[in-house]
């Protein structure tokens, strides 16, 4: 009996490590989250406004109110447990590099298929507001 119970607690230690180890270890941030077709054309997009205090201002605001990003991303970028597709670490600094803010755009307006990340742009923010949002995604990376 007492070994069998030690196998159960050992089984269920180990089944505890491997899923922390799997949610922790961001394997596919080289992965595109945008269709194939149209990555080309969105790692040329530039966000059409330049980077100033307000607009980052603007951006924290609306990740911290209306646009709820908080609330699945974090205050600190790097992500809350979801269900499915964890969100992303924001303060990752190889995915700050190889993400461009086209895409990011993209995944704002469509939301990420298959994913909990819903359409923002165009519902809950505006055009402009999502692209202050983007440069405030991108002040994560001077968070280590
Ligand atoms: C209900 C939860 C939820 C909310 C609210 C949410 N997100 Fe997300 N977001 C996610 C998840 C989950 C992913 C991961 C999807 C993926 O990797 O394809 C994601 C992915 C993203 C990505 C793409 C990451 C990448 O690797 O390209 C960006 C950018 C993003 N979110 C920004 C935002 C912003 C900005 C807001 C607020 C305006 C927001 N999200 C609100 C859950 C959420």
């Amino acid at each position: 009996m007492r070994i069998i119970h030690l196998i159960i607690i050992g089984a269920f230690v180990l089944h505890l490590i491997g899923v922390s180890w799997v949610s922790a270890f961001h394997l596919d941030i080289y992965e595109p989250r945008v269709p194939p077709k149209l990555l080309e054309a969105l790692q040329d997009m530039d966000n059409p406004y330049p980077p100033s205090l307000e607009r980052i201002e603007s951006g924290r605001e609306i990740y911290f109110g209306k646009g709820l990003c908080v609330t699945c991303h974090n205050h600190n970028g790097k992500g809350v447990k979801l269900p499915g597709h964890t969100p992303r670490d924001f303060t990752d600094p190889k995915w700050q590099e190889i993400r461009t803010d086209g895409e990011m755009m993209w995944v704002l307006r469509n939301g990420s298929p298959g994913t909990q990340m819903p359409v923002r742009v165009g519902k809950v923010i505006s055009e402009e507001e999502g692209w202050n949002v983007i440069h405030f995604i991108r002040t994560f990376s001077q968070a280590d």
